[in-house]
């Protein structure tokens, strides 16, 4: 049986007890069950219905959001599960920036014409509560990946018609919660900073609707975009530390957008810690931290942009996000991107490296833009 978690204790206490069990001789940590059929008569049935191995990380995810969680193969596969509650013609409200995978398949879907897409300039709060008075879907990723862009969760929430989901994914978790600002769904690609280490694809959706829950398990069921047990083990492993992690990499990333700022060959820096930000009071408002991901424009063209990120030793010139070790790119060179990147951004993903190695190596690569 779970051990009972006193509810006094804080979130880092919990997520490290989340899923363990008390009963003698069982084993410290939640153990990985390898089978795809169980013996009928008990809880579970079949692998793609339900798994032992998942619950402890499903109750872990849960845990951080208050809510209940269901695991997924991917990010995508929790964003596709989202859309599949939606019936054909269905209206699909979304920022004109974001990441660029759920960017792309929006726009698939209403051209294949399976969903009605409005896409709302980024940063235009009025116009995304107009439309959200007449959706059945909103989509809000924020902040948003790589612009860092912030929108009113709450106030588009409370105008939404239909179902309000938040990619919670740049925010780590820890420093935003969706769900007590309105929203029915918060999404993670528990790939990112929930595995923590860069070796596992999963994606999260969090509720406390337990319809929802029940038609999202269905669909997870059906679709089958279901974890691989060995998954779903390391992402647990990797929750364990998301607080140490996460604060480490966040003070990080603060400290470096700082001196960028500072920096001659650097023309922006999007991060929300910063007064200069456009949406800094409102994360103030909504989020508790900044999470580890920024984003900077440089003062130069693209192949400058390349030269940068070819020229580190530390980072490590890659996609992604999220793990402990440090990553940078220039995002637009992807053929997907959406066209309100700008070409000479690079987005940085913080890890928990010594800051000063990061700062060293991140200037002598700026020197050569
Ligand atoms: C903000 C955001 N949402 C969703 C996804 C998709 O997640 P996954 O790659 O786990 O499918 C990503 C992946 O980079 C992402 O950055």
């Amino acid at each position: 049986m779970e051990k009972s978690k006193p509810n006094r204790w804080k979130l880092v206490t919990k997520l490290v007890q989340a899923g363990r069990s008390d009963d003698a001789g069982s084993p410290l940590n939640p153990s990985i069950t390898l089978s795809t059929g169980f013996i009928a008569g008990g809880e579970y049935g079949y692998a793609r219905n339900n798994h032992p191995t998942w619950v402890a990380t499903e109750t872990a995810i849960g845990t951080l959001e208050n809510g209940s969680a269901l695991l997924f193969s991917s990010g995508m596969a929790a964003f596709n599960a989202v859309v599949e509650l939606l019936p054909v013609g269905a209206t699909v409200v979304a920022g004109d920036v974001g990441y660029s995978g759920i960017d792309k398949r929006l726009k698939e879907l209403a051209s294949a014409n399976r969903i009605n897409l409005n896409l709302i300039p980024t940063g235009d709060q009025a116009a995304m509560i107009t439309a959200a008075a007449t959706a059945d879907l909103v989509w809000l990723d924020t902040p948003t990946n790589p612009t860092i862009r912030v929108w009113d969760i709450r106030a588009i929430a409370a105008a939404t018609a239909g179902i309000t989901a938040v990619d919670n994914t740049l925010a780590g978790s820890l420093h935003q919660s969706p769900l007590d600002l309105g929203a029915d769904i918060s999404m993670h690609s528990a790939t990112k900073q929930l595995g923590g280490h860069s070796d596992l694809l999963a994606g999260a959706l969090i509720t406390r609707s337990t319809e929802l829950l029940q038609k999202l398990a269905d669909i997870r069921t059906l679709t089958g975009a279901v974890i691989s047990p060995f998954d779903a083990y390391l992402l647990l492993r990797g929750i364990r530390t998301l607080q140490l992690r996460q604060d480490r990499a966040s003070a990080s990333a603060l400290d470096l957008a700082q001196r960028l700022a500072a920096h001659a060959k650097v023309a922006q820096v999007f991060h929300l810690g910063l007064p200069s930000h456009t949406d800094y009071e409102l994360a103030k408002a909504q989020m508790c931290g900044y999470g580890s991901v920024f984003s900077i424009v440089l003062n130069g063209d693209a192949a400058a942009c390349e030269r940068v990120a070819g020229a580190t030793e530390l980072w490590s010139h890659s996609t992604s996000l999220g793990g402990v070790e440090s990553q940078l790119e220039r995002r637009r060179r992807w053929v997907n991107e959406p066209i309100g990147v700008p070409e000479n951004l690079i987005r940085f993903s913080v890890g928990i490296e010594d800051v000063e190695d990061l700062w060293q190596d991140l200037s002598q690569a700026l020197d050569q833009a």
